[in-house]
């Protein structure tokens, strides 16, 4: 069989073999997180229903050169600490102040954004109701207030 040939059937049969199957539908609900050198989320404030597919899209609209004003979006689980991720994270610039040691406490993040780009995740809310927080990690910037809710069910 030929590498082309091989790589179709690949194409054709991973899908259906996947361990964990996707919704076949989608992205879920689309909701816009507006950022900029005033270090706040627009809007800080989400709801979502239990298990609910959504996509975050954060909209970086500041001047400032992403060096010293990037910003993420970063969903804690319940129980996690933002202040404790957000110290851990600040030396972090070589994965854009992810904490890889912290995985289990991040339901969802994005990468760093600068001026004018943009950068989206798509995830399940969590199945259990209340408040989670979330953060951007760049140095200084949770400290600063850089932080939200998503609050799930009511
Ligand atoms: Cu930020």
């Amino acid at each position: 069989m030929s590498i082309a040939a091989f790589a179709l059937c690949l194409s054709l049969v991973l899908p259906a073999g996947r361990a964990v199957p996707e919704p076949a539908q989608s992205s879920g609900r689309t909701v816009e997180i507006v950022v900029g050198d005033n270090m706040k989320f627009s809007p800080d404030a989400l709801t979502a229903k239990p298990g609910e597919r959504i996509t975050v899209v954060l909209k970086d609209v500041g001047q400032m050169p992403k060096a010293a004003m990037g910003h993420n979006f970063v969903l804690m689980a319940k129980g996690a600490d933002p202040k404790a991720y957000a110290e851990k994270a600040a030396p972090l610039r070589e994965t854009d102040f992810i904490v890889p040691a912290l995985n289990h406490q991040v339901l969802a993040f994005t990468k760093l954004v600068g001026p004018g780009e943009t950068a989206e995740v798509t995830f399940a809310a969590p199945t259990e109701r209340g408040a989670y927080t979330f953060i951007c990690s760049f140095p200084g910037h949770f400290a600063m207030g850089m932080k939200g809710t998503l609050t799930v069910g009511k």
